[in-house]
């Protein structure tokens, strides 16, 4: 098994995975456009994990140069429970504080138990209780 870095290549397959898992939504950013224009602004950053030549798991990365954000962090069904999300979002976390970003974020849908209980149990993240997240969305150009 091994770690790499996410290429436009690898869309397909990777949308297959997210689409077969419960608890990922896929929106128009996921399309092929906006994927590679994601992977080129941060570059190495985006990880999966290969076995046997097939991806078995991932993670979206990317930072503003001041916080990281990950995103989309998938381990397949038969795959879980050994350590790869764990290991997926250490190498992030890695290579974010090799270009000088040490905080990140990860936000979670309140109704994804299976994630929020992930996250719970990383002794390295902490749950905020003083954040509201607003968000918003500009007609596309
Ligand atoms: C959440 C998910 C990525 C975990 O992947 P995984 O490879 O099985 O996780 P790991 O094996 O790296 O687990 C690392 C640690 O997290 C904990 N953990 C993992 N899944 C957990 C769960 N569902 N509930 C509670 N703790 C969990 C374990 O304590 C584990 O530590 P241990 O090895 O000491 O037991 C995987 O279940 C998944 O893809 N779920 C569906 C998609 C999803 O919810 N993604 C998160 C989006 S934010």
């Amino acid at each position: 098994m091994q770690i790499r870095a996410i290429t436009p290549d690898d869309h397909a397959v990777l949308c297959a995975l997210w689409r077969r898992t419960p608890g990922i939504q896929l929106r128009s950013d996921d399309e092929y456009a906006p994927f590679c224009r994601y992977l080129a602004r941060n570059p190495g950053l985006s990880l999966l994990v290969e076995a046997e030549g097939v991806p078995v798991a991932c993670l979206l990365v990317g930072h503003d140069g001041r916080r990281g954000y990950l995103q989309h962090l998938v381990v397949d069904v038969p795959w879980r429970g050994r350590g790869l999300a764990r290991a997926l979002v250490d190498e992030a976390l890695r290579r974010l504080a090799e270009q000088g970003v040490v905080k990140s974020h990860v936000f979670v849908l309140d109704d994804a138990p299976e994630a929020l209980a992930f996250w719970q149990a990383q002794s390295r993240w902490g749950l905020r209780s003083d954040i509201r997240v607003f968000s918003t969305r500009e007609a596309q150009a």
